[in-house]
């Protein structure tokens, strides 16, 4: 292997080199899955957070930029914890410069007391031979272990069939009588926002962490309006839809959907939580046709939108198949113990 140089990215300059090793990576390695603008990779190296520091690290060999990576510090809750993105570009890859980028970030990791890294990589789903991804076959050579698995669906909006969307609404609808829907689109009004930082507190519990070390996340009013500020930073298009008792008028069931600028074909179905105590009235359905209408209405150049469930989480699961989303392919998070793994030099 050639020597890999690696940098923190600084300039925007250098955040397009780290962009452009993504969206080749993301070309070679997934179906239907674009990168996201570099605006969003901007507003990582520029906006501070209290809730996580995040570093992106550029490798490059023989003067060319060949390794992207970051390193996601939680600072609230999971102290002990760090996430990681690791890219090789795919003209460079199985010369070691992975595990040298690898290597580098365990030294980040370590000097602030991290234990662990935790990553994620997709693969196929079907258990023909199939070309696999270097990521799950990295991951188990550097010693990492799998803790989830995960299905990437994807729902194809021109195959909506109205009457069967209005057959699941009809159904949702007799179920969910003492709750009222609201939506926006950008920031949620003030009134809502101890509600929504709470359902966001619960999605870190009570979605299935299989072996994850995960602890739950502590979220505020502040640290709510913090991530609707990235969001926003980013150039992303939020959809918001809840549901709200209307005994008590508390928000019980939360989705949103988001659409990167630039990409304005396809959409993200990213979190949707029921609070316990308000499930079994079909309100996760009603919230997310509810979402999906918002959508069509507001962003009908909308032609994809992909999700991630964890694979045991049939009611979520069950939920998205009546939609019509289909499995695309697997994801597994990788948990590293750095106890685990000694790094010479
Ligand atoms: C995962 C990835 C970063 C690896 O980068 P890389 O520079 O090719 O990895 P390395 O050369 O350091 O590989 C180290 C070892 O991992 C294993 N490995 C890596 N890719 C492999 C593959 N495609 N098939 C089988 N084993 C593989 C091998 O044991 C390899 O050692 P060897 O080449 O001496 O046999 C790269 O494939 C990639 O960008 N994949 C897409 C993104 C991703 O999944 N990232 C992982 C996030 S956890």
């Amino acid at each position: 292997m050639h020597e890999l140089v690696i940098e923190q990215v600084a300039s925007r300059a250098a955040a397009d080199q780290w962009h452009a090793i993504c969206a080749a990576a993301a070309a070679a390695d997934y179906v239907d899955l674009p990168t996201g603008p570099v605006v969003e990779v901007y507003e990582r190296i520029e906006n501070s957070r209290t809730d996580k520091q995040q570093e992106l690290w550029l490798g490059s060999s023989d003067g060319g930029p060949v390794a992207a990576a970051s390193l996601t510090l939680p600072m609230l809750d999971n102290t002990v914890n760090a996430t990681v993105e690791l890219l090789v570009h795919p003209s460079f890859r199985r010369h070691h410069y992975g595990t040298a980028m690898l290597d580098h970030l365990i030294e980040r990791a370590r000097a602030y007391d991290r234990i662990r890294l935790i990553g994620e990589a997709g693969e196929p789903i079907s258990d023909q031979p199939v070309e696999q991804p270097g990521g799950p076959a990295f991951a188990a050579a550097v010693g990492a272990r799998p803790v989830t698995i995960e299905v990437r669906r994807i729902l194809r909006l021109a195959k909506l069939e109205p009457e069967h969307l209005a057959r699941l609404h009809a159904g949702a609808i007799a179920k969910s009588g003492g709750y009222s829907l609201l939506q926006w689109q950008g920031p949620a009004a003030d009134e809502l926002v101890v509600d929504l930082a709470h359902l966001l507190s619960r999605m870190s519990t009570d979605a299935p962490l299989e072996d994850l070390d995960w602890e739950p996340e502590a979220w505020s009013a502040a640290r709510y309006r913090e991530h609707e500020s990235a969001i926003a930073a980013s150039g992303r298009t939020r959809l918001v839809t809840v549901a709200r008792h209307d005994e008590s008028g508390r928000i019980v069931a939360f989705t949103d959907i988001a659409i990167a600028a630039g990409s304005p074909t396809f959409a993200y179905q990213w979190t949707t939580i029921v609070l316990a105590e308000h499930r079994g009235h079909r309100l996760g359905m009603l919230v997310k046709l509810a979402n999906l209408a918002f959508l069509q209405r507001s962003h009908p150049e909308v032609e994809f939108m992909n999700t991630w469930n964890a694979a045991v989480n049939s009611h979520m699961v069950g939920i998205n198949e009546a939609l019509g989303f289909r499995p695309i392919d697997r994801w597994r998070e990788w948990q590293l113990e750095l106890s685990d793994r000694q790094v010479i030099g």
